[in-house]
């Protein structure tokens, strides 16, 4: 039996792959994923914000201390605190630490919005030994007077100065809140990225009651949130050279099985390796491998996609011709 599958052109043992969290900032982390079966690794983001400070704070340094020539290193901006108060350089150190100690690829991240200097840290990725980048563009467009169109010439703009830049093959991570996500997919396929991750999660304010404040806890994924990326999966699976990286909502391994059959090429988790640790990773893995051989399913490629709209007998499901039955069938329940 074969879980094999191809992802950004890479050739992967199997599609559980650990998506960007802090839990992958740790070498000691890395090697326990890798003993648990993941087929490769997305290593936190190295976020716009972070390189900023950095070269923000390189320059009040040197301003101040001119003629003492000490380590400008040795000093990072205040306001980021906790794992991701990581410095770029160590960021590298990471990359080129992980590689080392493991066989699997290392796909590093690299999160911003805007089209500025932060970009060349893709270079510098490359050049550390990351196996890939994963490219998330994490933009709210706030601005009332800002269009999709332009929200999407932001992104495109980013993405052909990052591939203009490096060898490596892209990913996007994108939002599922673009108007049409088939032609955005197309698009970026066309500037040079190699597949999409389907998808980012915003992080969504609630309001606390009691306080009258706005709460920006960061929680985990329920399944549930598995539903619009797989819909997505299953509709672009088959009808873009983009591989597909599914991402949201994984709790078991059931959820795997229906990634791959909507047409993910991988299938990615945080939330559920965060909630049970890392071992988890291999109840999935070993989990897809029953799941298969229980059926007599000989490969993993054989039944990717099967229930995608490209190879779907009954693609009303899909779209709207379906929305009347459905609330129908509802009514009448
Ligand atoms: C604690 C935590 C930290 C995360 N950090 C990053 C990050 O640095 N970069 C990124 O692209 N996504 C980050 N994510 C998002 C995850 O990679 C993933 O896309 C999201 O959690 C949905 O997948 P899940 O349902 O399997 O958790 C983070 C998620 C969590 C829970």
């Amino acid at each position: 039996m074969s879980l094999a599958t191809s992802y950004l052109g890479l050739e992967l043992k199997n599609p559980l792959v650990a998506s960007a969290s802090p839990l992958n900032s740790k070498l000691d982390n890395i090697r326990r994923l890798e003993d648990a079966g993941v087929a490769a690794i997305v290593l936190p983001s190295l976020f716009q914000e972070q390189i900023e400070a950095d070269a923000e704070a390189r320059l009040s340094f040197v301003d101040a201390y001119a003629d003492s020539s000490p380590e400008a290193s040795s000093y990072f901006h205040a306001s980021i605190v906790g794992p991701y108060a990581v410095r770029p350089d160590r960021y590298l150190d990471l990359v080129r630490r992980a590689r080392e100690a493991v066989s699997i690829p290392i796909i590093a991240s690299l999160n911003g919005s805007s089209r500025a200097g932060w970009i060349d840290h893709a270079w510098l990725m490359e050049q550390a030994g990351a196996t890939a980048l994963e490219l998330n563009m994490y933009h709210i467009p706030v601005d009332p007077l800002e269009s999709g169109i332009d929200v999407e010439a932001r992104y495109l703009e980013i993405i052909r100065a990052v591939r203009g830049s490096i060898e490596l093959p892209i990913s996007v991570k994108v939002t599922p809140y673009l108007s049409s996500l088939g032609h955005f997919a197309a698009t970026i396929v066309e500037q040079g990225a190699a597949g999409l991750v389907l998808f980012n999660r915003l992080l969504e304010p609630d309001i606390d009651l009691s306080r009258m404040r706005l709460v920006d806890t960061l929680t985990l994924s329920n399944p549930g949130e598995m539903r619009l990326p797989m819909l997505w999966i299953a509709l672009l699976s088959g009808r873009t050279n983009a591989s597909l990286a599914a991402s949201g909502g994984v709790s078991d391994v059931t959820d795997v099985v229906k990634y791959l059959l909507a047409g993910a090429d991988v299938v990615m988790t945080t939330s559920a390796l965060l909630r049970h640790g890392i071992e988890y990773a291999e109840t999935l893995v070993n989990g897809l491998h029953r799941w298969m051989e229980e059926r007599g399913i000989a490969s993993v490629a054989s039944i990717r996609g099967m229930m995608s709209w490209h190879r779907s007998s009954d693609r009303d499901v899909y779209t709207r011709a379906n929305y009347l039955r459905i609330l129908e069938r509802y009514a009448t329940a």
